[in-house]
């Protein structure tokens, strides 16, 4: 069969080839002189043009689900996976020794949307073996796509057959994985310098016992610096920007291996783009993060109608513009009493007079106190769901009304400082959730934000009565303060008519495969796309039809901007950081040579 002719083939081949690699690749790994970080790179550099591979022509594209597809999509696995062992002795002949261990492995996220067949996995601990895999890599016309905790629900993750590197066990060669920083003649406040495999949760609880805080909250402790500050992560207060947007410095490993410094004093357009990269700038070595000083927190839960505030848009603006976090969430259906309920279970009748309008929302505010009782502080606040957000245990139309019980289970008000004040979600105990989030920008009378949440509460309210089942589990709507970073969906280049400088982030919740989902997220894109609604990136959006289309429209310049960024730095001039997802939206660079 083709496999077996092939594989001789390439064995012949390869051996060729790493004759010719061992003799031009330098053995000797060296740290770059990290002060200096103004060197202009003046000589003619040898990068290595991204030429096919002997699995190019035949690797599929980054996609969900390959099981659902044909006999023929095994077939073109297998031949994928059988090339992949000839080059995996290649690789680990040209790792060598003293290298990490590189593996053949399956991947699936967090959500379990995304499966990979196979990629080569590799986990380093050091810089040596970072510059490393990338010059073998370079050498073998691979791509190198860097991963946190695999939490990211788009395709952000290496093709088929390429090298996923795993960043979250790599020490500092010159300090601690996490240090606070004084200030310095470099800059007059405090920051705190992490590597970016650390955690959210290992951060806070350093930031905790030094008493400092940062001001961008996500609803997760389990993500990684890097992945966070790669896709601008973002919390849920009217003035705090994306989790990027606080990063001051950035080291980096680039495409030729080499150790790069850069701060934002200095390097202005580049941080715009550093602060959302994508992974397309490089391996984020360590990150040092603007902090300041700890702030107390009064967390307060509250259950209201679904009218009150999200069909008035007065209270709605009075409520998110006057707390320092406001999150909101609606499950759907929660109204219903126990009668209602069970009648619903007996005969799957809608009660007649039911209305989304009617259902409550879990309205949760922070704010800072002063004078508290340290003995009331309390630590981080995971949800009471022993899972996900929306159900905990209950499935069907009634998991809308068992989330919310556990809403209405919390004590009203807890202390916590700020790092500590979120609440905390945990995988879904049952089958997976994934998530679908775009942001508007919010006006001064909040007739976008407002007219977005209807449309998305109204679909399902119509679902609801029509055929018994909701396109969403959760809704949760969020506010962002924006930021000039060129492709932050929280944009302050993004400038429709009577801008408050915010964007609400409209996120919705369900298993993938549930009845409406993609209905709802495909119609909701097009009735807004007008209103230049764009994706949050590491959420559940390429399954749009058109979205690629989209994303170039809404940032335009931004987009060319953020390329050129690249470019200017040659962080990656052949693109090897890349994958065939984001080579569609944002194209080849036009400088290998
Ligand atoms: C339960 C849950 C709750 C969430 N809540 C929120 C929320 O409240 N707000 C919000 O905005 N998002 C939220 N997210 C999204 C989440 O913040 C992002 O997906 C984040 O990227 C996850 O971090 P990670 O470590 O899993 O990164 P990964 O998914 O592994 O990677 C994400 C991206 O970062 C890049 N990357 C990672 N490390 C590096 C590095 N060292 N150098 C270069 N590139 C790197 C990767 O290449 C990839 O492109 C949530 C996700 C989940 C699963
Ligand atoms: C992070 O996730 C892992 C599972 O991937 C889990 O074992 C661990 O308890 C989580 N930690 C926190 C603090 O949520
Ligand atoms: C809308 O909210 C405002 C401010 O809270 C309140 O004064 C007003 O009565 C509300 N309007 C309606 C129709 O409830
Ligand atoms: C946001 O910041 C402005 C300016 O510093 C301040 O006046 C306002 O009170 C802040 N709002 C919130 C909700 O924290
Ligand atoms: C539940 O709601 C119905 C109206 O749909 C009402 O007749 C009934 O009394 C309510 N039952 C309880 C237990 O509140
Ligand atoms: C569901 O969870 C509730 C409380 O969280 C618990 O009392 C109940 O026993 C659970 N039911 C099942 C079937 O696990
Ligand atoms: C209800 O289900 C039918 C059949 O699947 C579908 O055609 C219809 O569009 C659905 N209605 C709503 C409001 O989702
Ligand atoms: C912008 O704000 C003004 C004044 O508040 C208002 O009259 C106008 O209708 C708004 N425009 C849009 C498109 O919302």
């Amino acid at each position: 069969m083709v496999p077996r002719i092939c594989s001789c083939v390439l064995v012949i081949t390869m051996s060729i080839f790493v004759v010719a690699a061992v003799i031009s690749l330098n053995l000797d790994e060296t740290i770059e002189d990290v002060t200096n970080y103004d060197r202009v790179f003046t000589e003619v550099p040898r990068y290595t043009r991204h030429i096919p591979s002997v699995l190019t022509e035949i690797t599929g594209p980054l996609s969900r689900s390959k099981r659902q597809i044909a006999d023929s999509e095994y077939i073109r696995s297998d031949l994928v996976y059988s090339r992949m062992r000839v080059l995996h002795l290649m690789m680990k002949y040209l790792i060598g020794p003293n290298g990490p261990e590189i593996e053949i492995r399956h991947f699936v996220n967090w959500d379990k949307t995304i499966l990979i067949d196979n990629l080569f996995y590799v986990r380093p601990t050091t810089i040596q073996q970072v510059q490393r895999i990338i010059r073998v890599a370079a050498m073998m016309h691979m791509r190198v796509r860097a991963t946190g905790k695999g939490h990211s629900r788009s395709p952000l993750y290496p093709d088929e057959g390429n090298i996923m590197m795993d960043v979250r066990d790599l020490t500092r060669f010159d300090g601690p994985r996490i240090e606070l920083m004084r200030p310095s003649s470099e800059r007059n406040y405090l920051t705190v310098k992490v590597m970016t495999g650390v955690y959210l949760y290992e951060l806070n609880a350093f930031l905790v016992k030094n008493g400092v805080t940062v001001m961008a909250e996500p609803l997760e402790n389990n993500d990684t610096i890097g992945g966070m500050v790669s896709v601008s992560t973002h919390g849920s207060s009217w003035n705090g920007t994306g989790f990027g947007d606080n990063i001051v410095e950035v080291r980096l490993i680039d495409s030729l291996g080499r150790l790069r410094r850069f701060v934002r004093e200095k390097h202005t357009e580049l941080f715009k783009a550093l602060t959302c990269g994508l992974g397309m700038f490089g391996i984020m070595y360590d990150i040092t993060i603007k902090v300041v000083p700890t702030k107390v927190v009064k967390v307060e839960n509250q259950i209201v109608p679904l009218g009150s505030l999200i069909y008035n848009s007065t209270k709605f603006g009075e409520t998110v513009s006057s707390n320092l976090a406001t999150e909101i969430s609606w499950y759907p259906f929660n109204s219903v009493n126990d009668t209602e309920a069970q009648n619903y279970i007996n005969s799957g009748n809608i009660p007649a007079d039911w209305s989304a309008r009617k259902d409550y929302l879990w309205l949760r505010t922070v704010n800072e106190v002063d004078d508290i009782n340290p003995s009331l502080i309390q630590g981080p606040n995971f949800l009471p769901t022993g899972g996900s957000l929306s159900g905990s245990n209950v499935t069907g139309l009634l998991r809308g009304k068992a989330a919310l019980d556990l809403a209405r289970s919390l004590a009203p008000v807890t202390y916590h400082y700020l790092p500590d004040a979120f609440a905390l979600l945990k995988p879904p105990r049952f089958g997976s959730e994934t998530s679908t989030a775009f942001m508007v920008t919010v006006d001064t009378e909040y007739k976008r934000p407002l007219a977005a949440l209807q449309f998305i509460i109204e679909f399902a309210e119509r679902q609801i009565r029509e055929n018994g089942t909701t396109p969403v589990n959760a809704l949760l709507p969020r506010l962002v303060m924006n930021s000039d970073c060129h492709i932050c969906p929280a944009n302050s280049n993004i400038q429709p008519v009577n801008s408050t400088g915010r964007s609400m982030v409209i996120d919705f919740l369900a298993p993938p495969l549930q009845d409406g989902y993609y209905d709802i997220s495909r119609k909701f894109v097009y009735k807004f796309r007008g209103d230049l609604v764009r994706p949050h990136w590491a959420k559940r959006y390429d399954n749009i039809p058109g979205v690629m289309d989209i994303i170039r429209d809404v940032y335009g310049e931004g987009i060319h901007k953020f390329m050129k960024s690249r470019e200017d730095y040659r962080l990656d001039p052949c693109d090897l950081f890349m994958n065939k997802f984001l080579q569609q939206i944002f194209g080849d660079s036009k400088i290998c040579y």
